[in-house]
Order: structure tokens, then sequence, then C-alpha cells
């Protein structure tokens, strides 16, 4: 599967577009299948209904286990950095890994879950996590991962949308400093959530929790079940290449957060081809991503693509700056990491602490860097070529998406030639166009877009959960026969790809994705709020920040204070993650006659640029800009 030379990229890619199903039958067949495909290929964009290897039998663990038990069983398949690095690290073998998959799928089935459920895992970055991840799929069940930061209402959406029977959780989990109550989060979450029948609570941090009857039960008591029955195997479910794998939600410019469905085969192939170039991973290598398996990143680059293809993935609970700011550097020295995965705000943030945290490090083990989540400034990426590969690492930053499953624009290391602020070029099965504001391809190079992709790849996203509807007008109605990314990009003169950000109401903070509307929607929850609007700006390490205006005439006492309370609101609503970073407190929003806020003028004076405003003369009230202007932050 491997690519070894940019002509065989190019050789790749042609043939890729020309030939496309032949060209991934060849991929997949490095791929382990119980039963091979009816048809390779079937799609349409206006549904949308894509199918790939469709009629394939597979169960994705038996190719991120089992295949590798033979031969590579006492290989590390998991290395675990706990938070606290005085504590002990955890080395899991594929064979280790495989019991406990298999352990824990028994622990599963014994409480009632079977195919096609929807089961919620919310936990900290712990081995544990893989493993529940991994046993679902064994079993069938279709896994919906909740990232750790997010606050009990959200958690009760996303399992009241996907109607989860099983909760899988921890006591609690430790970020750094930071004590996080996941069992009381769940609790509080399913006060709304009747279909939820079993939480299964792993000892962890030994955080007090209150365990109901009949509810709740002790991972480590089922464990024990499972051992006295002496179960050891768990046969694989024999899966459908289209059946749902997972489901992960993620923020878009409207409503409430989507289920974006990926399914076992595609997904599968998608992953692990893409891991695999990307970073021409060798055997023997071990790969550090830092992400949390609570986004995308983590399920593709932690979990199913490294696993598929018998690496060596180290997850890591804490955070980049506890005990300190050396703490990545000391985990690559500590576990001699040879390809370091992480995002641009943490290079940003790691950079403003200069070079002291690396002293005494050793980072001659690393070979390969990597970058996702948003784009990677020219300056961060100088620092983290000089400071962290020694100028001899390449840095492949992948441009990707939840919805895409895994890389789409990405240098494969060592075989695409660099440019720093730049994903390069499409991986080999992806097609992408630029398309102008009436929906016209933008031909030719130096030329800059709106992003969409034309024909499918297996990892792309099949539906959204349970709002089929949802997922067409999303991403396929902007642009008729286009899959459309919601990225601005722009393709220089050699056919470069660089992105430039979103172009909907997304905003992308630390490389979180948070929709506008939903901050509004929580801010607007406080009882003093009458409306509000929320934009991005430009923030040193965040990438972007959360602006807030807000309308609040009742608002007398300390603003201060207010802000807090709307903070407050926020995290409560969706999480400290989408906390807004500035209130502005205002009398009013800038309107159209049709009562439609004009974001451009508010993103223009959250970014402090106000002396071209445009043609503000179409708003109700012109005056409220010049107070707003007035009393920025
Ligand atoms: C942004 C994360 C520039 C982009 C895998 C995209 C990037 C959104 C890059 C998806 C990159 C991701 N350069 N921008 N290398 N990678 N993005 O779904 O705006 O959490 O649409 O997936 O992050 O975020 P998501």
């Amino acid at each position: 599967m491997k690519i070894k030379s940019f002509p065989e990229y190019e050789q790749a890619y042609k043939k890729s577009v020309e030939q496309p199903e032949q060209f991934w039958k060849e991929i997949a067949d490095n791929f382990l299948w119980r039963k091979k495909w009816d048809k390779i290929l079937s799609w349409n964009f206006t549904e949308p209904k894509i199918e790939w290897f469709k009629g394939a039998k597979l169960n994705i663990t038996e190719n991120c286990l089992d295949r590798h038990l033979e031969t590579m069983g006492d290989k590390p398949a998991i290395i675990w950095e706990p938070n606290d690095p005085t504590e002990d690290h955890r080395v899991l073998t594929y064979k280790q890994l495989y019991d406990k998959v298999c352990q824990f799928a028994n622990v599963l089935k014994n409480n009632g879950a079977k195919k096609g459920d929807r089961i919620c895992i919310y936990m900290p970055m712990v081995p544990e996590l893989a493993i529940a991840v991994l046993a679902c799929a064994r079993l069938g069940a279709i896994h919906s991962v909740v990232f750790g930061g997010f606050s009990a209402q959200s958690i009760a959406d996303r399992i009241l949308d996907a109607e989860c029977n099983i909760v899988i959780t921890t006591d609690g989990g430790v970020r750094g400093d930071k004590k996080i109550p996941m069992k009381t989060v769940i609790d509080d979450a399913l006060v709304r959530c009747p279909s939820v029948q079993k939480v299964i609570v792993l000892t962890h941090t030994r955080t007090p929790v209150s365990m109901i009857k009949g509810r709740d039960v002790w991972w480590e008591d089922e464990i024990k079940k499972i051992e006295t029955q002496g179960k050891k195997e768990f046969i694989a479910e024999e899966m459908d290449a289209e059946d749902m794998l997972f489901i992960l939600y993620t923020s878009g410019s409207t409503g409430k957060p989507k289920g974006v469905v990926h399914t076992c085969g595609g997904y599968m192939v998608y992953a692990g081809y893409t891991f695999t170039n990307a970073f021409q991973y060798e055997p023997g290598e071990v790969y550090f991503c830092t992400a949390d398996i609570g986004w995308i990143t983590g399920h593709s680059y932690i979990v199913y693509g490294p696993l598929s293809q018998g690496a060596t993935t180290v997850m890591f609970e804490g955070v980049p700056t506890w005990p300190d700011a050396g703490r990545f550097w000391d985990i690559v020295d500590k576990y001699k990491v040879n390809i370091f995965y992480t995002a641009p705000t943490a290079i940003r943030s790691l950079m403003s602490f200069g070079d002291e945290p690396l002293n005494g490090k050793d980072l001659s083990s690393l070979t390969k860097l990597g970058s996702v989540g948003e784009p990677l400034n020219e300056e961060a990426w100088h620092w983290f070529d000089e400071r962290i590969g020694k100028k001899k690492c390449p840095i492949v930053d992948t441009w990707w998406q939840t919805e895409t499953g895994g890389f789409m624009i990405s240098p494969i290391a060592n075989v695409t030639p660099l440019k720093p602020g730049y994903a390069t070029l499409p991986l080999p099965g992806v097609q992408p166009v630029l398309v102008d504001e009436k929906g016209e391809e933008i031909q030719g190079n130096g030329v800059s877009g709106n992003l969409c992709i034309k024909f499918p790849w297996p990892g792309m996203l099949r539906t959204t959960y349970g709002d089929h509807e949802r997922c067409r007008t999303t991403y396929f109605a902007t642009y008729k026969d286009l899959y459309f990314t919601g990225d601005g990009c722009l393709r220089d003169e050699d056919g470069y790809y660089r992105i430039t950000g979103r172009v909907d109401d997304v905003l992308n903070v630390s490389g979180h994705r948070i929709g506008t509307a939903e901050v509004e929607n929580a801010i607007n929850m406080h009882s003093s709020v009458v409306e509000s609007a929320v934009v991005g700006y430009p923030h040193d390490i965040k990438g972007q920040g959360v602006y807030a205006f807000v309308v609040c005439p009742n608002q007398h006492g300390d603003p201060e204070l207010a802000r807090k309370d709307i903070m407050m609101t926020v995290s409560r609503i969706i999480g400290a993650i989408a906390k807004p970073d500035k209130i502005q407190f205002v009398t009013g929003l800038p309107k159209t006659r049709s009562g439609k806020i004009m974001r451009r003028i508010l993103r223009k004076i959250a970014e402090g640029d106000t002396s071209n405003l445009g043609d503000i003369s179409t708003l109700l009230d012109p005056g409220v800009v010049e107070d707003i202007k007035a009393g920025a932050l």
C-alpha cells in the first residue's frame, strides 16, 4: 500500500482518478475480509447515497487485533502515559489488548449489548477507552464517544439523539491539576435519558460516586464475572462493510451538533491506508498522537488507523503544559517516539514558553512530525521544524474533517515536497475542486475558493444519524454534485493547497469545532440575556477566540460578575471548551431591516479592524454600530 516516491504518488493519484474502483480494490485487498464485496462502489451525491465494498463481510477488530497476533502478539500496541508522570505507565501488547477487548466485549454482552445498539462512551484518555471502543466494534455495537470536556446537557443531547442503551464511563478523570467528576456528569445527563439501561463504570480516580442499583455496575466486577465464567474469546460479530461502525457528534453552522456516521469497511480501509502512507509508518516505530479519542483524530489515528497497521500507538492522559511545558518532550524522550502528531494550538502554546522546556530532552528519535486541526501558520511551522524536528523531520500537515474519516489533503512523509503553511496535495482517491460563490468550478492554479470534493472516497460520512436530510442539506445541497467542506482554500501556482479556514459559522478554537449558533443558544439561556451574537477573532494561541456580543438590558450590577455568570451558563449547556474569551455588553445588534444580524460587521469589530466596515446603509439602526465600536474589547 505504501507509496515510496513522488513519481509513485503521481502514478497512484492518476490511477485513483481514472480507475477509482480498481485502485481501491487493490488497497482493500490488503485487509482481512471474511467475504469480499459484491460491488466496490455505488454512489450519487444527490440523495446522497454512498456505498463502498457493499456485501463484504468483516469485523474491523479482526483487522486491528486478530490478524497481528501470530507475528506481532508480543509487540506493544498501546503505550499509555498517565497524567501524573510519577505514576506508572502501562504497555499493552497486541495479545494483551486482544484479550482485554474480548473480555470487555463479553462484559457488554452480559449487560445486554447486541449488534446495532448505540453505546455512549464518556471516558478520559485511559487504555480502557480504546478497549471499550474496540469491544463495541467487536460486538457490532455502534459507539458514540463523547469528549470528556462536554457538559451533562451536551451528553444527554447526544445520548437522546442516538437512543443509546448503555453508557461506559469512569468514576473520574484528571487533566493536569484538574479533576473531572465523570460519573457525576453522567448521572446528571441520565436524568433526561430513559433509554439508558446500564452504566458501566471503570475505577480510575477513586472519586466517590453514587451507583444506582440495577443500572450502574463496576467495570472490574463485570470483568471478574467473565473470568469466573471462564470466557476468554469473543467471536467477532460479522459486519457488512456498510454497517455502521460509529457515530461522532460534531458542530455545524446551525442547530445542535449532528451525529456523523461512519461505516465499517470503507472507514477501515481509508484510515489504514492514509495512516500508513502519510506517516510512512515502518514496523517497530513508536507513534504518538496527542489528540483525545473523543475527537475524530483519536478515532482514526490513535485507534483504528495505527492498530489496523500493527503500529505502536502512545496514548497520553494529560495536557501539554502540566506539570510543565516539557511534558510532550519528556514523553518523546521516554518512549523514543519516532512519529509525533499534534495540533497547531499546542505548538503555538509550547512555543510561547521558549527553549527552556526543551533543555535536556533527547528528541533525536523523532523522524516524522504531523499537524492537524487548523492551519499551521508559518511561524509555528518553522519552530516545529527547527526546535522539535531539528530540520530533519518532514512536517505532515494533514487537512481533513470528522466527516472525511481520514486525511484528505496531506503530504506523504519524505515523498511530497513541503511548503510551510500548506497541506500540499490531495492524497490518492481525493478529488478536490475550488468553487466560486455561484458554485462554478474555478479551474487552474493561483486561485482560491470554497473547497469541495467531487468524487467519493471510502472514508467519507454516509449520513447524519437519524436525519439523512440534514446530511444532504449540510454537505451536498450547497453545490450540485459536490461534497462541500465548509472550508476556504487557496491553490497556488504549483497546485499546492492551503486551507484558509472555515467560511461558514463554525469556529475553530484550539482545533475544536464550535458552532456560533450553539454558543449563542447557550448564552441566550441565561436569564438576563435578551439576545447575542458570537463571532471568532484571531487568537495567538488558540487560532480563533470566541467573541460574544450580548444584549443584557437589565444588567446593572458588576459587569465582571455578569460575564462570569454567562461563562458558567455556557459551561453548563455545552462545556468549558465553548466559553467565550470576550463578552461585550451591547445595547443592540446590527440588524438588517429583515432582522438578520450582520455578522460581517461584528467580525470586523472583533478583529479590531473598524476602519472599513463596508456598507452599513442597509442596517435598521446604523447607530448601534458606533456604540459597539466604542465599547469593543
Ligand atoms: C480544520 C479535525 C487547516 C478545517 C480532523 C476543517 C484544518 C476542520 C486542518 C475539521 C489543517 C483540520 N489545516 N485546517 N491541516 N485540519 N482543519 O471535524 O477547518 O474536528 O474543516 O476534524 O478543522 O475539524 P474536525
